[in-house]
């Protein structure tokens, strides 16, 4: 069990690292009492809180009367009957100030080059992209599928959509076609987006030919249109009639186009991610809500200034690149980099070789991304941090996964020198942006804790029934109260929203986040202690273990049944362990080896490389009580290679459990 030693190291933990006063100094919330006044404010005045900051944040072509309706809950509505487009918010308000010719996006391409794109240069692009769209018929509520590699192009793309009111889905490119066809059919997508191919560590990999095999899988008539964009010189598949490459599409195409204004419950996009059953949710998310809190926490968590340059390494992918690259950033009026490439490449310094490039100063990362650069920086000075000038940092972030006490003391030191804040931003893709994090200029900062929810956020950890669990017990992470950005419902599972989301048990309105947490007793700090559902989070991604298991039983020549836990991993936080009965016996040695990697190379098509089981343990049978019921506990000890103390009587077959104990 990890939850007790979470918790205990929680309580022991004791390093406090103030904010100094350089930080403080002009800090957009500065100091504690600031950061109080405004949760006083929101507590005394809910209503009132939200829409002061909605007025004051977001740019609204008809400005909303009612802030937020629970009749329908937890079906909530904000800002219900104001107007605002999210593209405008993030360039046409820029238009005509001081922000109109700043940069508005660095990129720097996996091969090194480098372009910069004002304001100005993007509305003109996001407009004729736009501008084309409409001339494929693709129009307001209709469902575009983006599966695109890390480039300008792809947040020009979302953009545009947003501009005309289609829904974008973003499918990391790094999903195979089953999972494009999927997510093609579930949101009932008219177009796809997607390039030819993309460069990821000097190697050209396809996107395009993903996309056919995709739409060769079956029922995606609703597809009328593919545009493609030319990444590299190489040649694609195109489909006459249905493809057209970016250059085709955008020929004569005006670099003006009026954005449409929507409603602020207008859906900005769909976003799919795993849950404890074998389908992804589609979380769908709001315009004015997510518009709002993408600002907003740019300004709060990054204490964003005018001449920052930020930069969040996230895939737009993901929900963090949708609201901290997509939209956050240009709302904000920041400077940001976006990088096409991997951190390694090529070398592990690149990183630390970017911010020195472009005077990055405030850096967004993952906990993955720093274990496995503290590893190769140790490993070789050449890529250590010190290797490069990175007096230009002023704030340092982290998402996606708990970031571990020592992790962050190396981020700290050798990264931020001992003066750039951490903020460990805890949220989801169902939040829409960060719900529990540090702010720069007030938050004593604690290593391993997303310290305190933002202002107006009403997180608590609960019992089973909803009841407020005292400091230092651990319990269940919920959110009391609605906020603007949360999800609105799954893409056409509205039951599926309020039964995965809003327990009855706990009356019906605790948003559930699936996370355990714990408060420390003296400051009432958050810790996160891992999830409390069948989700695993692997190198930060989100990955179903029912969804694995439906991938391998899919195996059917080969595959009997199977079962999939996480256990810890040093550097990727939780690891994928499979345990698979095959249909032929239990096979050893290189026989073994062999059919693990056809079980690998088949989660990676059906699902992606990111799915791909690190270990597989092979048995003739899963241990399972008399009952019938797979004892999912006994195979998570296994899966650490802990010896078993736990009672095994009720196991129908305790032979097993030496057979399961080798891993492939
Ligand atoms: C899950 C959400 C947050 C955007 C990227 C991931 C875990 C996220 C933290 C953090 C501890 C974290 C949780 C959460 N998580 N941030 N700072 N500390 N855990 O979004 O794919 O929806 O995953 O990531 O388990 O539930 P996501």
């Amino acid at each position: 069990m990890s939850t007790p030693s979470v918790i205990e190291s929680v309580l022991v933990e004791n390093r406090v690292f103030e904010p100094s006063e350089a930080v403080m100094k002009g800090a957009c919330i500065s100091g504690m009492d600031a950061y109080s006044a405004l949760c006083a404010e929101a507590a005394t005045d809910f209503g009132g809180y939200w829409a002061r900051l909605a007025r004051e944040n977001v740019v609204w072509s008809k400005p909303f009367t009612k802030t937020l309706d629970e009749s329908n809950a937890p079906f909530y509505k904000w800002f219900e009957d104001g107007e605002l487009n999210a593209s405008a918010n993030c360039l046409d308000k820029h238009m005509g100030t001081p922000n109109e010719n700043k940069v508005a996006v660095i990129f720097e391409a996996d091969g090194g080059e480098v372009t910069k794109t004002t304001y100005k240069e993007l509305l003109a692009k996001v407009s004729q992209f736009a501008n084309a769209l409409k001339a494929r018929g693709i129009q307001k509520g209709d469902r575009v599928l983006i599966y695109m590699p890390m480039t300008l192009e792809g947040v020009i793309a979302m953009q545009a959509c947003a501009r005309i009111g289609a829904i974008h889905s973003v499918v990391f490119g790094g999903f195979s076609a089953k999972a494009v066809q999927e997510r093609i059919i579930d949101a009932g997508a008219v177009a796809v987006i997607t390039s030819n191919f993309q460069m990821r560590g000097g190697k050209e990999l396809p996107l395009k030919a993903i996309v056919d095999d995709g739409l060769g899988l079956g029922s995606c008539e609703s597809i009328k249109t593919v545009m493609v964009f030319e990444r590299t010189s190489t040649a694609c598949n195109m489909v006459e009639g249905r493809d057209v490459t970016f250059t085709e599409a955008l020929a004569g195409q005006s670099t003006e186009c009026a954005p449409v204004m929507v409603g602020a419950e207008h859906p900005l996009f769909i976003l799919f991610t795993s849950g404890s059953t074998g389908k992804p949710k589609g979380v769908q998310h709001a315009t004015g809500g997510f518009v709002l809190w993408a600002k907003l926490t740019m300004d709060w968590t990054f204490d964003l200034r005018p001449d920052d340059v930020f930069w969040c390494t996230a895939d737009i992918g993901w929900i963090t690149g949708h609201a901290y690259v997509a939209y956050g950033p240009l709302a904000a009026g920041a400077t940001q980099i976006i990088f096409e490439g991997v951190p390694t490449y090529p070398n592990a310094g690149r990183f630390w070789q970017m911010i020195e490039r472009h005077k990055c100063s405030i850096f967004y990362t993952a906990p993955t991304a720093i274990r496995s650069l503290i590893k190769s920086a140790e490993a070789d000075s050449k890529v250590h941090p010190d290797a490069s000038d990175l007096t230009s940092l002023r704030i340092l972030g982290s998402v996606g996964e708990p970031i571990n006490p020592e992790a962050w003391m190396w981020y700290y030191k050798n990264v931020g020198h001992e003066k750039c804040p951490i903020v460990d931003t805890f949220w989801q893709t169902e939040t829409g942006g960060h719900v529990i994090t540090p702010l720069p200029g007030a938050t004593p900062l604690v290593p391993g804790s997303c310290t305190l929810p933002l202002p107006g956020i009403m997180a608590a950890i609960v019992d089973e029934a909803g009841h407020d669990v005292p400091n230092g017990s651990g319990g269940m992470l919920v959110i009391k109260r609605p906020w603007p950005s949360m999800i609105r419902t799954i893409w056409g599972d509205p039951e599926r929203f309020k039964a995965s989301y809003f327990p009855a048990e706990m009356g019906g309105t605790y948003y559930l986040a699936g996370d355990g947490a714990v408060r420390s007793i003296d400051r009432g700090y958050f810790r996160i202690t891992g999830r409390i559902d069948d989700v695993l989070n692997v190198s930060g991604h989100r990955m179903g273990t029912m969804e694995i298991e439906s991938a391998l039983v899919a195996k059917t020549d080969l595959v009997a049944e199977a079962a999939v836990v996480g256990r810890p991993d040093d550097l990727t936080g939780e690891a994928i362990c499979a345990f698979v009965v095959l249909k032929r016996g239990v096979p050893t040695g290189d026989e073994a080896k062999a059919i693990a990697k056809q079980l690998r190379d088949w989660v990676a098509k059906e699902i992606g490389p990111i799915a791909k089981p690190k270990d597989i343990r092979f048995g003739e049978n899963l241990p399972k009580t008399r009952s019938g019921k797979i004892m999912r506990r006994l195979l998570r000890s296994l899966a650490k290679g802990e010896t078993i103390t736990q009672d095994t009587s009720t196991l129908e077959n305790p032979a097993i459990l030496s057979q399961l104990g080798q891993a492939y």
